[in-house]
């Protein structure tokens, strides 16, 4: 049996936002496609979803700081028909200050947060704008808004994958192509643990629980949002920001420096 509303390749799908995804989309019916590295969390996951919810759920086991695994799930993407929707959303946390950083470990970082992100969601954003349907959830971060909050290369990365949801979203234009970046503040799963820390310890009215975080998430991209960020009320601050970055913009290129700067 195949899902009417076709399949969810979902990254980073053996734990926390990307599992939790995987569980909402079941839920929708959407049939998935569960990528990550871990194998037996996959064929689990897939399982119980699967068993629950009567959709048919794949794995597909990539490595993607590895370019051949990632060119692997991008073919998947470009090949298979019933994929309509993408969520980009493998990563890797941050381990602490740059200077005294791990640059093997930060390489790695960009390989999964930045390259591999970016393949995906360009090949999925041309092969759903062929078709003229299809969506991508790139799982973006709030730090890409406040750099001041995490290690640099983390920050940098999360800011690339923002940066590109709205290049997209201005190419996709007219495209029948939905496209969302998802700004996730403090999040509870492994991802802290992974990185060789722990959320113990942080004020637990910054911290949100994986499921409340999704459902947000979720109901921004049923209201056509471009940009979410689960735990902010007050939509209206999101837009000033973008109405002041905008007042930017005729000033950004001009033939003359600015007098200011004359010798
Ligand atoms: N939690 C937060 O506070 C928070 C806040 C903002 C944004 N985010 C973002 O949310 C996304 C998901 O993170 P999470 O919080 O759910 O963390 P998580 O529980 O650690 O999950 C990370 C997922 O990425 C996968 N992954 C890690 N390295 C991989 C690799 N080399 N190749 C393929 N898959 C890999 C992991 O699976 P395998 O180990 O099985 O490969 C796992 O499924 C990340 O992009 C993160 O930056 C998280």
């Amino acid at each position: 049996m195949t899902s009417s509303i076709g399949t969810a390749l979902v990254t980073g799908a053996s734990s926390g936002i990307g599992a939790t995804y995987a569980e909402r989309l079941a839920k929708r019916g959407f049939d998935l496609l569960l990528v990550a590295r871990d194998q037996s969390r996959l064929d689990e996951l897939a399982a119980t979803l699967s068993a629950r919810y009567g959709v048919g759920a794949e794995t597909l086991r990539a490595d993607l700081t590895q370019r051949e695994d990632i060119h692997l799930v991008e073919q998947r993407l470009r090949d298979d028909a019933a994929v309509t929707l993408l969520v980009n959303n493998a990563g890797i946390g941050p381990q602490g200050p740059l200077l005294t950083g791990d640059l093997d470990y930060l390489d790695r970082m960009v390989d999964l947060n930045v390259f591999a992100a970016n393949r995906l969601a360009v090949a999925a954003a041309q092969v759903f704008a062929a078709r003229g349907s299809g969506a991508i959830i790139n799982t973006a971060s709030v730090v890409a808004l406040a750099p001041h909050f995490f290690s640099g290369t983390y920050v940098a990365s999360k800011a690339f994958v923002l940066a590109l949801t709205e290049a997209l979203a201005n190419e996709l234009k007219n495209k029948g192509v939905r496209i969302q970046a998802v700004l996730p503040g403090l999040t509870r799963t492994e991802i802290f643990d992974r990185a060789g820390g722990s959320m113990e310890g942080l004020d637990p009215e910054r911290v949100m629980d994986v499921g409340d975080m999704v459902d947000a998430a979720l109901a921004g991209f049923d209201q056509g949002e471009l940009i979410t960020i689960p735990s902010l009320a007050d939509g209206g601050l999101y837009r000033s920001f973008e109405e002041a970055r905008a007042a930017l913009a005729p000033h950004l290129s001009l033939k003359t420096p600015a007098p200011r700067y004359n010798g």
